[in-house]
Formats: C-alpha cells, sequence, structure tokens
C-alpha cells in the first residue's frame, strides 16, 4: 500500500480566516497544505504572494505546504517563497525558459522540487526531470480555478506515469490536482496516485473530519 497524503488546496477555503481554515483541516486529518499560486499571467486567475505562506507559518502552522507555482517567469518567485517557509514547490515546465535550471534552484534553496503538467502536456516533456524531482504534478482541470470538473483522459496519463516511475524505481511523490473527490479518489488512486489534492471537495464540505475520514476509508480499501 502506498503513503498516501491528502492535501486540501486553500484556494476554496474561507480567505477571511485562512489560518483557522488551514489549522481545521490539518487537524480533520489532512497532510500538506495545497498552496495555489497564480499571477493572471499564466492563469486567467490572481491569488496569493509568499507573504501569504509566511503570515500561515508565523501562524503556527507547521505542516509541509506544498506550494503550486502557476506563474510565469518563475525563478524570482521560487526564492521569496523558500524563504517564506515552503516545503514543496513546482512549477510548470512551460513557464520555465529553462526547466532544469529550476528544478535545481528549488533544491538548492532547501525545498523539494516538483513539475506540474496540465492535462495536455505529455510525460515525455519531463522524462529528464523526473529523477531529479521530488513532485510529478498532474492537473486533472486545466489550472486557474477551483471546483471544475475531472478530466477523465488524464487517469491514462497517471497510469503511465505511475509506471515509469516505478519502473525507474523513482520515489517522487505523484500527486492529481484537480476535481478530486470521494466520488473518484478510488479511481484516481487505483490509477497510481499517491497524493490527493482537493479544494472544493473538502472545503465545500459541511464537516471537514468526515470528508477526510471518508477519503481515507476508500483509499484504504
Ligand atoms: C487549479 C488548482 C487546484 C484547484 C483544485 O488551478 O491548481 O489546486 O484549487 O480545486 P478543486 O479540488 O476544487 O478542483
Ligand atoms: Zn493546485
Amino acid at each position: 500500500k502506498r503513503d498516501f497524503k491528502i492535501a486540501p488546496s486553500i484556494l476554496s477555503a474561507d480567505f477571511a480566516r485562512l489560518g483557522e481554515e488551514v489549522d481545521a483541516v490539518l487537524k480533520a486529518g489532512a497532510d500538506f497544505v495545497h498552496f495555489d499560486v497564480m499571477d493572471n499571467h499564466y492563469v486567467p486567475n490572481l491569488t496569493f504572494g509568499p507573504m501569504v505562506c509566511k503570515a500561515l507559518r508565523n501562524y503556527g502552522i507547521t505542516a509541509p505546504i506544498d506550494v503550486h507555482l502557476m506563474v510565469d517567469p518563475v525563478d524570482d518567485l521560487v526564492k521569496t517563497f523558500a524563504d517564506a517557509g515552503a516545503t514543496y514547490i513546482s512549477f510548470h515546465p512551460d513557464a520555465s525558459r529553462h526547466a532544469d535550471r529550476t528544478v535545481k534552484l528549488i533544491r538548492d534553496l532547501g525545498c523539494k522540487p516538483g513539475v506540474v503538467l496540465n492535462p495536455a502536456v505529455t510525460l515525455e516533456s519531463v522524462k529528464h526531470l523526473l529523477d531529479q524531482v521530488d513532485m510529478l504534478l498532474l492537473m486533472s482541470v486545466n489550472p486557474g480555478f477551483g471546483g471544475q470538473k475531472f478530466i477523465p483522459y488524464t487517469l491514462d496519463k497517471l497510469k503511465e506515469a505511475r509506471a515509469r516511475l516505478d519502473d525507474a524505481g523513482l520515489e517522487a511523490r505523484l500527486e492529481v490536482d484537480g476535481g478530486v473527490s470521494t466520488a473518484n479518489i478510488a479511481d484516481v488512486a487505483r490509477a497510481g496516485a499517491d497524493t490527493f489534492v482537493a479544494g472544493s471537495a473538502i472545503f465545500g464540505a459541511q464537516n471537514y473530519e468526515s470528508v477526510i475520514k471518508q477519503m481515507r476509508d476508500t483509499l484504504a480499501q
């Protein structure tokens, strides 16, 4: 059985009470804080920057913060997020002129590097990076918004990614992001994911504990 991690995306949290919300989902059993950074350039939406990550650390959040950079350019923000307490820093290679250099930069700054593939981007494009990253993040929606529908064809890419990582004996986490819920988490796990981002499915739920428990029970089957 893989070491499953649940990573609520704070994009769907109540930003007016962000510290309390993050505290609540972690107390409810979540593992990572999925931190969606959008710059209204790489994606058509604008969220929050490194100062909010720092604010969560100052508030007392000690869990891993899984920063998902939907920004272009990437490198300058890698430095500020490393200083702001990020744990994982994942970026879209198509948003960086020099993806290999960006992966090395993230690791040199003491964070865990990840690369993110949009639904239509092939695994082939990152084959030279898979042995350098701590996380491969596969988007199952087109980035920019929470609450979108899971794109079914991404399951095929997920199966291929699981095979590539296993065949190469690589330890990188395989994270799926977008439209994940209690209804499809079993299929996503069966296809090979070990880390599950969920925004609207968790923050839209009445009770964080019960929805996270339902996800874990489903994964344990
Ligand atoms: C979308 C973000 C996702 C999103 C997931 O661009 O990267 O992390 O917040 O939200 P749900 O789970 O509601 O699809
Ligand atoms: Zn994300």
